[in-house]
């Protein structure tokens, strides 16, 4: 196992295949900025429903999946895409496999991200939350993705390196799970080009969807981001990972019981009740790993707090798995059916969301990227560190408000929705909820109007980066392996 001492030999023979590493990169930023402009639109919309402007292709129904996807797939996909083919060529010293495999990686995960931008405003879409798109664009993701594994796997096993770095088996984990959660999820039957009619019906269709929909967020928005958290922030703290046992231990407790956790997300309703019962149990127990995974992460930082005072990209990494460890005790404690009845429906589930996708999603990808960027142009820092620094702020302070104001509305409206006078009848009406809840909806643009500010700056501070001319990096060898 490479370790801090083993001693490297160079070799310019083969280098690293970075262009496609690039590639999603910058891919990664400019979706990120179109991801969240819809975010703030659609935010603007719930606040002031004018903004639809009476045209079809702008309601809100057609743009939130445009934006759940386009941040989803398309930012956390090209930055996990990008940071998998990095990991995987550093940790195993070869070149990745299949060069071509790869370009085809990303010019078809940019097709299908077109694609779904120009279908979904056309109102083209299947009623799958996380997998609106239709039949035709589903068959070019389990294309890709598959040609992903291979360009993945393949690249593990002409490794020059005996041992397998943990972050591998996170990104492994989340590559092998996501096919296998598409192709089940979206079997269905085709009966125009733009319609088709999923296999399953009822309660079976109901459940196979949030057995997707859970382990989307488990392996997509989790298992991936994890594998880049493991690597970048040992490389930002300079320090080994704390423990390496415990990324192992919860590494297979995490995959083991995130499948079985889905039901949470169907209490009280027509799924038997002791399915709903034991999807609770499985998401409490789910705290154990999760929390593992964040103290990990943290702990990682013994010794190096200091470097906190004075490095930005450090800091968007811990205060990411602050969050990651926020929302993985939130949901746990939202998945009990009691407190389910008071979130459910409401905007405190959207909260618990954002904790997850800009703290967690966000901050982890956007610090790996700060790391990453320089690297590829030869660089340690990126342009502007103070840019840095004021996207941290602007970003901290965006998701304060933008949760702080779902957590209260959410809380709101669902003590609202259940209060009753003395003779039954319903305190409220659901339009007097809804009065209450537009200065949460404001308070939420202004929070996600000062991510998205965060965003440019980001895109102006990589495009000012990448400017900069580089010298192909040679492979490393370990002697032990060159001799
Ligand atoms: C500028 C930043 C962002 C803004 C303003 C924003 C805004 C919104 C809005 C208004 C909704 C619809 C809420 C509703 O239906 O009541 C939403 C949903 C959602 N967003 Fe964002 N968003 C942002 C960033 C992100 C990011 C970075 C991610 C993921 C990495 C994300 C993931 C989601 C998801 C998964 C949903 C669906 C939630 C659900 O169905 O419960 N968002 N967002
Ligand atoms: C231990 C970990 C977690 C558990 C047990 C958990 C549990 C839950 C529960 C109970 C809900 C509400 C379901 C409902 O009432 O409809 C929920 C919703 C959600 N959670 Fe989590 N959560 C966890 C971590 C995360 C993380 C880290 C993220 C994001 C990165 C996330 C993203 C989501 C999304 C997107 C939804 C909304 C799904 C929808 O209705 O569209 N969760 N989660």
């Amino acid at each position: 196992m490479p370790n801090a001492t083993t001693t490297y030999a160079t070799t310019d023979a083969t280098t690293y295949n970075d262009k496609v590493v690039r590639q999603f990169t910058a891919a990664t930023v400019i979706w990120g900025v179109v991801g969240m402009a819809v975010g703030l639109l659609i935010a603007a919309q719930l606040a002031w429903p004018w903004l639809n402007f009476d045209q079809p292709w702008l309601t809100y129904s057609r743009l939130r999946p445009l934006h759940t996807n386009a941040v989803i797939f398309a930012f956390g996909g090209c930055g996990l895409f990008a940071t998998a083919y990095y990991i995987v060529q550093r940790t195993c010293q070869v070149r990745l496999f299949g060069d071509r495999l790869a370009a085809f990686t990303f010019w078809g995960w940019q097709a299908v991200i077109v694609l779904v931008a120009i279908t979904f405003p056309l109102g083209i879409q299947q009623n799958k939350e996380y997998a609106e798109p239709e039949w035709f664009i589903d068959i070019l993701i389990a294309a890709v993705w598959i040609v992903f594994g291979v360009v993945f796997f393949g690249t593990l096993a002409k490794r020059r390196v005996k041992h397998i770095y943990v972050a591998n088996w996170f990104y492994a984990a989340f590559i092998i799970a996501v096919a296998l959660l598409h192709i089940v999820n979206n079997l269905a039957i085709p009966v125009s080009l733009t319609k088709s009619y999923i296999v399953y019906s009822g309660a079976v269709d109901a459940m196979v969807q949030w057995w997707y929909g859970h382990n989307a967020v488990g392996f997509f928005l989790t298992a991936g981001f994890l594998g880049m958290m493991y690597y970048f922030v040992p490389k930002q703290a300079d320090r080994p990972v704390y423990s390496y046992r415990l990324s192992v231990v919860h590494f297979w407790a995490l995959i083991a019981i995130y499948m079985w956790a889905g039901p949470h997300h169907l209490h009280y309703t027509a799924l038997p009740d002791w399915v709903q019962s034991l999807g609770m149990v499985f998401s409490l127990i789910l705290l154990a790993p999760s929390w593992g995974g964040m103290l990990n992460g943290i702990l990682t930082l013994s010794g190096a707090w200091h470097k906190l005072r004075t490095d930005p990209v450090l800091k968007f990494m811990i205060v990411a798995l602050s969050f990651y460890g926020m929302s993985t005790f939130e949901g746990p404690m939202m998945s009990i059916k009691t407190v389910n009845s008071l979130s459910h429906y409401t905007d405190w589930t959207i909260g618990h969301v954002h904790a997850g996708a800009l703290g967690w999603v966000g901050f982890i990808t956007i610090g790996s990227l700060y790391c990453l960027i320089p690297r590829l142009r030869g660089r340690r820092d990126m342009h502007s560190m103070r840019a840095v620094e004021t996207h941290f702020w602007l970003a901290t302070i965006g998701i304060v408000l933008y949760i702080a104001a779902m957590w209260m509305a959410g809380v709101m409206q669902g003590l609202m929705w259940r209060a009753t006078n003395p003779d039954g009848t319903l305190t409220y009406t659901f339009v007097e909820s809804l009065r209450e809840t537009y200065p949460f909806y404001i308070v939420r643009v202004a929070g996600g109007a000062l991510y998205l500010g965060g965003m440019l700056l980001m895109a102006w501070n990589t495009w000012k980066t990448w400017q900069v001319e580089r010298e192909p990096e040679p492979v490393l060898i370990p002697t032990a392996v060159a001799a």
